[in-house]
């Protein structure tokens, strides 16, 4: 389907000083003659391979985490030997990974919080002995919401997360500049700026006109630009290095050129010193257009920093991602002396796999439901959307990705006769724990740590769990043997919330009956009111796009002081032994790695009597009445449930 605009695109483009144009090469991608080795990777779902490059990768970071485990490990109070443990040159430790959910801005603060409450670097992590769980992961996933915090992290190097969002010492002068709008970053809001209000509107449309110019150079390379692209390069001058208080409006290529094959090459990358990062989008077919909720079996895609592809057993295939966005034929290059690099801008696979523009662009009026709620951000759309509907010859609501597994699979992959793969934001069918990556079984996770800030109740904008079952009925329906089976839940979301479950930290999968374990251990950390029975303030809208700064200190220190405080059951406040217990459930699949197993410790035990889901048991929970689960002043609800316009 083209779209056509009716509504004027303003003056944008035309108005362009050259000097705002800085993005525009960058963001180009570029031709180049084909390496000579391939660059798809095809396997049945019997047999799934990793690619060699992350094998390699994750079992030199294994060997480089032992240090980590030592000294996390608090191995005398929990009642273990750390050497008999980790077996065999005490290095066979579980494999952790660790997924951030979607949910906008409010997932990324709340990841980026409890990330920080898990790293060992922040002393009153550490103190409380939560900290030191980042340092033995070996995966980071993140989807939606969830993939900025993760990119962020990743490209940024891995420095302290408070400082990452905040800026140092709080300063506001650079990390993720929270306080200027996504979309029309220059107002009285945004003071620290030092704008001057006579000329808003004029920074506001050198704003657009940035991101636009090197969408533009894009479209002139001769590829469908989306309203994906333009969301892309807006996040990308909050999450990505580059852009701060002094070059906001100035020159910058504020993230363009910044590529997911990038990652390769960072200096921390290659020396094993980063989790190894996972992002997902979900797929639409031409003839969905305009839903809001996917069918859970279409085809579920990941970036990893080598591919983008697929485990699904459909398609069970991977394309190497420096190369994305060459056009493919059956595994090789039509063009065999011209392949295609630079399409794979690390902004635009986040803002892929955040691109939930399908089912909410009415391409009649120019609106976006839920964002075109001023009459500043109604006239950035409008003139986003027109710009874009005139420089683009396909979808403008989707991300549009040359399909690189053309002809692959075409007996069950229902892809495999488009040229134009229609990717959208990963949580789109109503998975938004990004555990797929983490589940996939040849990467035989032992641990998935889930950070969950969905807005499952709408009422709140709390989670309830229900991305757990999606998972569940996707591992189940689609997936078979591909993913390895989650550990029990409840019977339903709702015996989940009536179990207070959604409340505090809760250990899924504690009891296996088989060794080694028939699923992996799922330690759920739900954005929940303060343990303290204090107002909350984690819960605000996903479409929020601008955070007063002080807010964003509140809601950091909020989310924190949950993640590294447990619960106590009956009643408000911390668990002084939360840390250790959280300790003793990520060292615990080490146990069956030991020849002959160990048995679990008394202290951990007693940890896991009150942490863990109990199939059929009797469980302890905080007291939820003295929880409060209001939300102040904030617009409810979450796009996924928004009704359309
Ligand atoms: C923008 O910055 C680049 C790189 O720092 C520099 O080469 C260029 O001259 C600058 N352009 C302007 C208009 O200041
Ligand atoms: C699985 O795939 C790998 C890599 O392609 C191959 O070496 C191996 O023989 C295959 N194993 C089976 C059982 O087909
Ligand atoms: C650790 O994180 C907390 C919560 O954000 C913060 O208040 C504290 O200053 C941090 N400590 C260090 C040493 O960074
Ligand atoms: C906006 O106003 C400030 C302060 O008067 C000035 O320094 C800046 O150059 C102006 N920006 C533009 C794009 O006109
Ligand atoms: C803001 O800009 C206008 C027009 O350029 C100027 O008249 C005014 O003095 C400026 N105000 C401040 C506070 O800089
Ligand atoms: C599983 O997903 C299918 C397809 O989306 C849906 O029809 C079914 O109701 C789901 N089952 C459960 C138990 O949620
Ligand atoms: C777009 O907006 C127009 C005008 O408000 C409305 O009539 C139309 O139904 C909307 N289209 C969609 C697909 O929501
Ligand atoms: C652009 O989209 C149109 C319409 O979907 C499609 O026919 C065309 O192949 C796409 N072009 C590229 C370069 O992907
Ligand atoms: C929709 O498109 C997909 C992919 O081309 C195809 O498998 C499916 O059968 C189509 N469904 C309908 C109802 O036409
Ligand atoms: C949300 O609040 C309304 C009105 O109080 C209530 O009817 C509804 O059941 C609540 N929804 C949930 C999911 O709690
Ligand atoms: C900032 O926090 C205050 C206090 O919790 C709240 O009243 C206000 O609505 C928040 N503002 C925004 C834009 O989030």
């Amino acid at each position: 389907m083209i779209v056509s605009f009716k509504f004027s695109s303003l003056v944008l483009l035309t108005t362009a000083a050259s000097s705002w144009a800085s993005s525009s090469a960058a963001y180009a991608p570029t031709r180049v003659a084909c390496p000579d080795q391939p660059l798809l990777r095809v396997f049945t779902s019997a047999n799934q391979t990793l690619d060699p490059r992350e094998e390699e990768y994750i079992q030199a970071r294994s060997r480089t985490l032992s240090a980590a485990w030592h000294s996390w490990i608090d191995a005398e109070t929990l009642g273990y030997d750390l050497d008999s443990l980790g077996g065999e040159g005490g290095i066979n430790f579980p494999i952790v990974g660790l997924g951030v959910s979607g949910g906008g801005y409010r997932s990324a603060l709340y990841g980026a919080a409890v990330i920080a409450a898990l790293d060992s670097r922040n002393e009153t992590a550490a103190q409380a002995g939560t900290g030191g769980l980042l340092q033995v992961t070996s995966y980071l996933a993140g989807v939606s919401g969830g993939a900025w915090v993760v990119s962020s992290l990743i490209l940024n190097s891995l420095p302290m997360v408070r400082d990452l969002v905040l800026g140092p010492e709080d300063s506001g002068t650079a990390g993720w500049l929270v306080d200027a709008n996504v979309l029309v970053p220059a107002s009285a809001d945004f003071p620290s700026s030092g704008l001057n209000a006579s000329n808003i509107t004029d920074l506001n449309s050198a704003y657009l006109t940035d991101l636009l110019s090197g969408i533009a150079a894009k479209a002139e390379a001769g590829f469908n630009v989306s309203i994906t692209d333009a969301w892309s390069r807006a996040l990308s001058y909050h999450f990505f290095p580059g852009t701060n208080l002094q070059n906001f409006f100035g020159n910058s290529t504020h993230g363009a050129g910044i590529l997911w094959s990038s990652i390769q090459d960072l200096a921390i990358f290659k020396s094993h010193g980063l989790p190894y990062p996972l992002l997902t989008a979900e797929s639409i077919f031409a003839n969905q257009t305009g839903l809001l909720r996917v069918p859970l079996g279409n085809p579920v895609y990941e970036f990893t920093p080598f591919e983008m592809g697929s485990w699904d057993p459909a398609l069970s295939a991977f394309a190497d991602i420096k190369f994305a966005g060459t056009r493919f034929q059956g595994g090789k290059p039509v063009d065999p002396d011209t392949c295609v690099n630079g399409f794979d801008q690390a902004g635009f696979i986040f803002g892929t796999s955040a691109s939930l523009f399908n089912g909410i662009v009415n391409t009649t009026t120019g609106t976006i439901s839920g964002l075109s709620d001023t009459p500043e951000t109604e006239a950035a759309l409008k003139a986003l959307l027109g710009t874009l509907g005139s420089l683009s010859k396909g979808v403008i609501d989707v991300a549009n990705w040359p399909n690189a597994f053309k002809g692959i699979k075409p007996g069950t992959y229902p892809d495999s006769d488009v040229d134009n793969l229609r990717l959208i934001d990963g949580e789109s069918a109503e998975e938004n724990l990004p555990l797929g990556p983490l589940l996939a079984k040849v990467r035989g996770l032992d641990v998935i740590v889930a950070l969950d800030a969905s807005g499952d109740n709408p009422n709140t904008t709390f989670p309830e769990g229900n991305s757990l079952y999606t998972t569940l009925n996707r591992t189940t329906t689609v997936l078979h043997g591909v993913s390895q089976p989650l550990p029990p839940l409840p019977p339903s979301p709702t015996d989940l919330v009536k179990l207070g479950l959604n409340l505090h930290p809760t250990f899924f999968g504690c009891y296996p009956t088989q060794s080694p374990p028939e699923f992996p251990l799922l330690l759920y950390f739900p954005n929940a009111p303060p343990v303290n029975g204090g107002a909350p303030v984690t819960n605000t809208p996903t479409l929020q796009l601008q955070y007063p700064t002080q807010n964003v200190s509140r809601f950091f220190d909020a989310a924190f002081t949950n993640a590294v405080s447990g619960f106590v059951p009956g009643a408000l406040g911390a668990d002084p032994l939360f840390g250790k217990c959280l300790q003793c459930a990520v060292i615990d699949r080490a146990r069956f790695l030991s020849e002959p197993q160990v048995p679990r410790s008394e202290f951990c035990d007693k940890c896991f009597s009150q942490y863990c889901y109990t199939p059929g048991g009797s469980q302890a929970a905080p007291s939820a009445a003295a929880r409060r689960e209001d939300v102040g002043a904030s617009v409810r609800g979450r796009y996924m449930y928004r009704p359309l316009p």
